[in-house]
């Protein structure tokens, strides 16, 4: 499990790791992100970071000692059959060596801390391949579909306003209530 050595803060306050994470975007997701693929890994993560705040938005983990471990993001819209809903967590990315270890799920606090500031109430989250972390971190699924011809699953969390982390903390948290 993560120790406390392990920090999540708003990619905003880290853009200089956005070309670290492009090249590592590029090795995961080469279908979207690498030669001829329509997505530019470059931009996206610069979008996250984006200096005023607002969506999208993302957040990174490192060490104590400034090495990065992984990012995600929290965006307006996700996939095309869900656009009534929103904002969803996307982008999740740990980097290989430190998979498994709750890297992955301090992103998702990370995440939650950045839906609280932002002022909503429920965050969403489609997903292939975390949906035993997402299960684990309290979030509830929502539904069941096909997209790009894989089998997704639909998450949503409530972002409510009693704390948990302590004193420093801004106030608010994912409920496990169901929507
Ligand atoms: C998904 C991902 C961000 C999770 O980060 P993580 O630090 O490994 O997550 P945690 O340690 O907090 O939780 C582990 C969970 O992540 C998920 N996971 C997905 N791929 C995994 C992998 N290769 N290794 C470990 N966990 C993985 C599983 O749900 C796992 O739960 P389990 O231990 O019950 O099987 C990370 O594995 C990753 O970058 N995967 C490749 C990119 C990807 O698929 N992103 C998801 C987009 S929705």
């Amino acid at each position: 499990m993560v120790d406390g050595s392990v920090l999540v803060v708003p990619l905003r306050e880290r853009p200089e790791c956005v070309p670290f994470f492009a090249r590592q975007f590029v090795l995961e997701w080469p279908a979207w992100y690498g030669p001829g693929g329509q997505g530019s890994a470059l931009a996206d993560l610069n979008a996250f970071a984006n200096a005023a705040g607002d969506l999208p938005t993302g957040v990174v983990a490192r060490t104590s000692d400034g090495a990065y471990l992984g990012v995600a993001a929290l965006k307006a819209a996700s996939i095309p059959e869900y656009s009534h809903l929103g904002p969803w967590a996307a982008a999740g990315y740990v980097i290989p060596g430190h998979r498994g270890q709750g890297v992955g799920a301090a992103l998702l606090d990370g995440l939650l801390d950045e839906a609280c500031r932002l002022g909503f109430s429920t965050l969403y989250c489609a997903t292939a391949s975390a949906v035993s972390l997402l299960r684990r971190q309290g979030w509830q699924l929502l539904d069941s579909a096909i997209h790009d011809n894989k089998p997704i699953s639909v998450f949503s969390i409530k972002v409510a306003t009693r704390g948990r982390r302590g004193a420093d903390w801004r106030g608010c948290q994912a409920t496990g209530e169901p929507q």
